[in-house]
């Protein structure tokens, strides 16, 4: 928990301890070290856990100047479709806290820290009047938690460290509408964003929102990726702020080279959430004016017509709702372009659209 290292909760001021020691290359050996652990929590775990599992040892920089061997690790890839609501008095979610290998961007490998086994963890999806009941199962060698920013509640008790080994359930009744991050809020809370532990939970208003055709769920997130292939993020490089990765869902350009199928005219509305932890979103579609947009709360006074962009703060989340009205590769970015050109583009494509498109 970020707030302070009270002397009334030693295991927090503990843990702050044990995550700033295990900085460099000792996370590099604790994350391989957990990478092949056989973990059972998300639905990609089938098609993931044997390549991580015969992932070799991340090698160290040959001090030659020789480059590190990357290793073999899965594709960091995911659905862009957001998930359907689905009507629950108490909605009930097990997330276990993991840690994995994966491929975030092109010979770009690192070890990530999870919610659900995947990074961005999963999108929760309820509406105001529900409640949320949270079970975090932490299966690493580090204290994590977690933090809704969709919660009016106590951080110190709700958002508290849990140990390596234990698991922490907490509820709340969500009584705001909107698009909103969660992420783990154990300190240094740089490492535990930057490593991948975040993820968007999506608030309806009591009533639901109204029915569109397609509804997508993009969460942009920067990455300091290490020079030793495997390990976790490369802490000058995160104190610098630079990033060499931006991502929508985990992975540099997904959608650019596998392009989410749409069709002309119709109905869609993109949830987006800007992680971080540290780069904002200028969230754009070329070739379209988003028709309604509303930022962080769903509220009718919030909401904004004929938007080109939505100016997204770390932390902040959006809705965007559009068409495309011509047949067509339609790009979406961020508009910070150095930003795009690391990673955050993807391309809606309508289904009789000819070819594809660079941006
Ligand atoms: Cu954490
Ligand atoms: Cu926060």
């Amino acid at each position: 928990m970020y707030f302070d290292g009270s002397p009334r909760n030693p295991r927090r001021g503990r843990g702050r301890l044990a995550a700033l020691a295990l900085s460099g290359f000792a996370f590099a050996a604790l994350g391989l070290g957990l990478g092949i652990r056989a973990v059972d929590g998300g639905p990609a775990d089938a098609a993931v856990e044997p390549a991580a599992a015969t992932a070799p040892a991340p090698a160290a920089p040959d001090p030659a100047g020789a480059p590190a061997e990357v290793p073999a690790a899965p594709k960091n890839t995911m659905s862009a479709l957001a998930p359907p609501y689905r009507a629950q008095a108490v909605h009930k979610v097990v997330l276990e806290m993991t840690e994995k290998t994966v491929e975030i961007a092109p010979g770009k490998v690192v070890t990530l820290w999870t919610f659900g086994d995947q990074v961005p963890g999963p999108v929760i999806r309820l509406r105001v009047g529900e409640a949320l009941e949270t079970t975090i199962v932490n299966k690493t060698a580090l204290p994590h938690s977690i933090d809704y920013h969709a919660a009016r509640i106590a951080p110190n008790r709700a958002f508290a460290d849990v140990a390596p080994g234990e698991s922490f359930t907490y509820r709340f009744t969500a009584t705001t509408p909107g698009v909103f991050m969660y992420h783990c809020g154990t300190a240094p809370v740089v490492h535990h964003i930057a490593n991948g532990m975040y993820g968007m939970i999506i608030v309806e208003p009591a009533e639901g929102l109204p029915p569109v055709d397609r509804e997508l769920a993009l969460v942009q997130s920067d990455f300091y990726v290490s020079d030793t292939p495997g390990a976790p993020a490369d802490d000058a490089k995160l104190m610098s702020g630079i990033p060499d990765v931006v991502a929508f869902n985990g992975y540099a350009g997904q959608y650019k080279e596998t392009p989410i199928m749409v069709k002309k005219g119709e109905r869609i509305r993109a949830f987006v959430l800007a992680a971080g932890p540290n780069t904002w979103s200028a969230f754009h579609v070329v070739g379209t004016i988003f028709d309604r947009a509303w930022i962080d709360g769903i509220h009718p006074e919030n909401l904004n017509l004929g938007n080109q962009t939505l100016n997204l703060a770390a932390s902040q989340g959006a809705v965007a709702e559009f068409t495309l009205d011509e047949e067509g590769v339609y790009p979406f970015v961020t508009h910070d372009f150095t930003n795009a050109a690391k990673g955050a583009v993807g391309l809606l494509k309508t289904e009789g659209a000819e070819g594809t498109m660079s941006h």
